[in-house]
């Protein structure tokens, strides 16, 4: 029997380190919120990240989610919303939990709709980030890593829908 991990040519964030990150970023998001936050997942990329993310952090929460499909293999296509689940947001403190920030296409459109909720102050929570690509009119406030700009898999992140389970981010094998 082959595993995901058969698939993977090179290990660029392994477990340990992302689970030290994630515990230092959580102290960051802890430093910015005195009172109860909702947290908005971007599914399905960032179930991982939300899972370990939020163990981390002391607040009172509520979890909404949206989910976005925004690439077909490694192509990106125009991101389009799926699913919506969301509490009040009106006057919330809002954290969108998010896998990846690459063209920004998906978080800007994101980004768009909750601002339409009109929260009382929304914010952006990346595992990774292009910086190469990010755009500057979508800002995120709380980001894990930043990497070079390649195809990642791994810890939430999937190529044609696999490879999620892997525990850590790894670049897939061409
Ligand atoms: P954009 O380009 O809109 O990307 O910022 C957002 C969504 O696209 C997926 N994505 C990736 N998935 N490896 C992946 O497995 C990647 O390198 C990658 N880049 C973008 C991801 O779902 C992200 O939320």
């Amino acid at each position: 029997m082959g595993s995901a991990n058969d698939d993977v040519s090179r290990v660029l964030i392994p477990e340990n380190v992302i689970r030290d990150r994630i515990s230092s970023l959580a102290a960051e998001i802890e430093a910015v919120y005195d009172g109860d936050i909702i947290v908005v997942a971007v599914l399905t990329g960032s179930v991982v990240f939300l899972s370990d993310l939020i163990r981390c952090l002391p607040h009172r929460m509520e979890i909404g989610y949206i989910t976005v499909s925004s690439y077909k293999g490694d192509l990106p296509t125009e991101p389009r919303l799926g699913s919506v689940s969301l509490p009040e947001l009106r006057g919330r403190d809002v954290l969108i939990v998010d896998d990846i920030l690459d063209t920004g296409n998906t978080l800007r459109l994101v980004q768009g709709m909750l601002r339409g909720h009109e929260p009382r102050t929304l914010r952006t929570a990346t595992l990774l980030r292009k910086p190469s690509k990010a755009p500057p009119d979508v800002p995120a406030e709380f980001v894990g890593f930043d990497i070079e700009d390649m195809f990642v898999v791994g810890y939430g992140l999937d190529f044609e829908g696999r490879h999620r389970n892997l525990p850590h981010i790894s670049e897939l094998r061409a």
